[in-house]
């Protein structure tokens, strides 16, 4: 791992929000859309560099957000940079939905080698997290001739229309839309902390039975039959959801109930892929289960807008014409991505697992000293801390974890909310024990102050 600065902890000169800061929020409020589900903190970025992020008043502040997710190889990684560049001057567009260049077919041929599909695929290149699903729903229907999907309760697939039909974490994305585009119905997901068959602590599996068992004996008899199932969409992790991680049986379940009734599985990678979880994709960790369709962006791209939906050759048998994107899979876009994973491959997918483990290791170190850490779970640098009343009711305390949150801020560490009361660790896969160590010690500190 290259170190890329010397610094070793956030550096905070101002008040924060400071002068210039104030500046930008205040220009933003009178002219950009009050639509994005900004957290109460105000982080505005000049610069970025490595695990660093600095505001326009000179504070420094150790990112373990990377965007949401997305800067993966950590912000401004110098290859990334060079190949962004690089590719600039040589080319910038030419709409790959009518025109050929090398950087489709290479991409389309790594991600056939690294994705966790079995044969051949193929790939359509889109901008975004929800454009790669758009597509997946699109193929699914047209591939099945089937229009129903199933999807989980704390799921985020994006806010497009079809996507948002999907989409269940939150009221907000949904309030104001009315009926939804797509025929989806939402079943519990697993959730081994917060039951949601109430059934305790069950590391035997019996809540992810339940949602099985939801689906098949419930819905499948009702008001879904399975021969009208076009696809099940799934997370590996649930991540605006709360970072969940699905036990392995539910998993191989899910595959089994999609093989039986020629169900599409269709598994977002969108937040969980790209090496987050210590693996390349999060379905990885769940041994001999491959998906039919896999979504991809966020981490791909080291903060280049590029979604990717990869799915069996034979499955992606649709018509000329019948979905494509001006921008999608712009050659820039697809030149960061290709450098990206190299880098991932290079050792930063060993980096967010052995760094990961540290991290959840000085976590649960914390959940030992606090009442208030009810669950401290998931999978490399995808880490979730759930905060709650105590751990005797499990409640969750969403205004605890929002004071943690801006505590955080205040003292320079950057992590963001998810789920009702979880914060979400989702650092550049760049980040080192050191910057862990730096992270977990200024939590704890924000902890101490928030309870
Ligand atoms: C799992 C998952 N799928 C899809 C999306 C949508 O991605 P985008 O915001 O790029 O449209 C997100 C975004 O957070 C996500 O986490």
């Amino acid at each position: 791992m290259q170190p890329i600065t010397d610094l070793q902890r956030p550096v905070i000169k101002t008040q924060l929000p400071g002068p210039k800061a104030l500046e930008i929020i205040n220009a933003d409020a009178q002219y950009v859309t009050p639509s994005y589900p900004r957290p109460d903190y105000k982080l505005v970025a000049e610069k970025g560099y490595g695990v660093w992020i600095e505001d326009p008043d000179g504070n420094v502040f150790l990112d373990c957000n990377a965007g949401v997710a997305v800067c993966s190889t950590g912000h401004c990684h110098p290859e990334i940079v060079k190949s962004i560049s690089d590719q600039a001057a040589e080319l910038i567009h030419l709409c790959g939905t009518d025109y050929y260049y090398r950087h489709m077919p290479a991409l389309g041929k790594k991600l056939d080698e690294i994705v966790p599909i079995d044969g051949p695929t193929k790939s359509h290149f889109a901008n975004s997290g929800a454009e790669a699903i758009e597509t997946a729903l699109k193929l699914a229907m047209y591939h099945t001739r089937r229009q129903k999907f199933i999807s989980f309760f704390g799921s985020f697939h994006g806010r497009t229309l079809g996507a948002l039909s999907l989409t269940s974490s939150k009221k907000a994305q949904r309030l104001g839309f009315m009926r939804q585009a797509l025929d989806v119905v939402h079943v519990p997901y697993p959730n081994c902390y917060q039951c949601p068959f109430n059934l305790g602590k069950c590391s035997d599996g019996s809540c992810c039975m339940g949602s099985v068992s939801w689906i098949e004996d419930r819905i499948f008899n009702t008001t879904t039959p399975p021969e009208e199932v076009a696809g099940i969409v799934v997370e590996v992790v649930q991540g605006e959801g709360g970072y969940v991680p699905a036990p392995t049986e539910f998993i191989r379940e899910i595959r089994r109930i999609c093989d039986q009734h020629g169900i599409m599985m269709i598994i977002d990678e969108v937040q969980s892929g790209m090496g987050r979880t210590g693996k390349m994709f999060a379905l990885d960790h769940h041994q001999g289960v491959k998906a039919d369709i896999v979504c991809m962006a966020k981490g791909i791209g080291s903060g280049m807008p590029i979604g990717v939906c990869t799915a069996k050759a034979d499955i992606m048998d649709w018509h000329k014409g019948a979905h494509a994107s001006t921008f999608g899979g712009n050659p820039v876009a697809i030149a960061a991505a290709l450098k990206t994973i190299e880098l991932l491959e290079g050792g930063m997918v060993d980096n967010a697992r052995d760094v990961g483990a540290h991290l959840e290791a000085g976590l649960r170190r914390l959940q030992d000293k606090y009442e208030c850490i009810g669950d401290v779970r998931g999978l490399g640098m995808m880490l979730g801390v759930e905060f709650v009343s105590d751990k005797v009711s499990k409640k969750p305390d969403a205004a605890l974890r929002d004071r943690i949150e801006m505590a955080c801020f205040e003292r320079g560490l950057i992590i963001l909310g998810c789920g009702t009361s979880t914060i979400r660790w989702s650092p550049p896969l760049i980040l080192s024990h050191e910057n862990a160590d730096v992270a977990l010690e200024i939590f704890d500190a924000a902890i101490a102050a928030s309870i």
